[in-house]
Order: structure tokens, then C-alpha cells, then sequence
């Protein structure tokens, strides 16, 4: 089921609130994540955020996506789906999910997961993570 508006908007909050938290000395680039679980025995539509992460050993960098989802299964478990999630940057800045995360939410997706992200208009606008991420990698089909 798509989100619902107050869904979408408290996404947002959560994303916006982590991104304030975020650790970015070396790209100044605030992010955050959230995602809008599915709802099962553990957890009832759980909401859980994420920031980015640097490391003066630039490579090391953890997205917020990565760090949104980690939480949402060290809390929850791995059993986890991902009904949408909601990317932000206090930049002012387009920011889709990079190639990496997008695999990564690959992980934890269904076919109608819904990826929210800021536009270079700056308009929040929707997709699902399948149109973002065609032809991918599955180890098992
Ligand atoms: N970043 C994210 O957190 N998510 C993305 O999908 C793209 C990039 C972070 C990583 C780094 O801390 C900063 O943005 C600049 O690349």
C-alpha cells in the first residue's frame, strides 16, 4: 500500500531530524534517511532514520541510507521490507540515492518500494526503487 500523506510528511521529519546529527567534516554535505517499514510481528509500520557517517579515510564513509537501514535491523530485525523511504539534505541540494545504497535497499525491497528525494528543483518528488534501479544485481533470481 503507498504511503499515506501523514506517512510521507512524518518520513520526512525523521529524515530531516537525523540529518541535523549528521558527521560530514570533510563534504559539509548534511544527509539523512528514513525508512517506513512494513508492518509485521515485531514492529507496526516502524519509521527509522539514518545520517551519513565520514571517515578521514574517505572511502570508509557510511551513507544514510546504509546507516537507516542498519538501525532498522539491528532494531527489528532481518526480516525487515521497506515500504518507502524518504532521502534529504539540509544543502539545499538534488540528492538521489548513490548506486550503492540503491543496491543496498534493494536488499530489503519490494517491487513497490517508493524512494522520496529532493530534486534539483527542490521539490521532494517519488519513484520506486525498481524504475531507479533496473537490471539489478540478485544473487538468486
Ligand atoms: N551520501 C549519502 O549519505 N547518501 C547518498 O546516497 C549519497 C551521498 C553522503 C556520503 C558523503 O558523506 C556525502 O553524502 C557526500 O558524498
Amino acid at each position: 500500500m503507498p504511503p499515506s500523506e501523514a506517512e510521507i510528511a512524518s518520513l520526512q521529519k525523521h529524515a530531516t531530524e537525523a540529518a541535523r546529527n549528521s558527521y560530514s567534516p570533510y563534504s559539509h554535505f548534511r544527509v539523512g534517511a528514513a525508512v517506513l517499514l512494513e508492518a509485521d510481528q515485531r514492529q507496526d509500520g516502524a519509521i527509522v532514520a539514518g545520517t551519513n557517517v565520514e571517515n578521514s579515510s574517505y572511502r570508509l564513509t557510511c551513507c544514510a541510507e546504509q546507516a537507516a537501514i542498519a538501525c532498522a535491523v539491528t532494531l527489528y530485525g532481518p526480516e525487515i521490507r521497506i515500504r518507502a523511504i524518504a532521502v534529504v539534505n539540509l544543502n539545499g541540494a538534488a540528492c538521489t540515492p548513490c548506486g550503492a545504497c540503491r543496491q543496498t535497499i534493494l536488499e530489503f525491497s519490494t517491487p513497490e518500494t517508493i524512494v522520496f528525494y529532493p530534486s534539483a528543483s527542490g521539490e521532494t518528488v517519488s519513484t520506486t526503487l525498481a524504475a531507479m534501479l533496473p537490471e539489478a544485481f540478485r544473487l538468486k533470481p
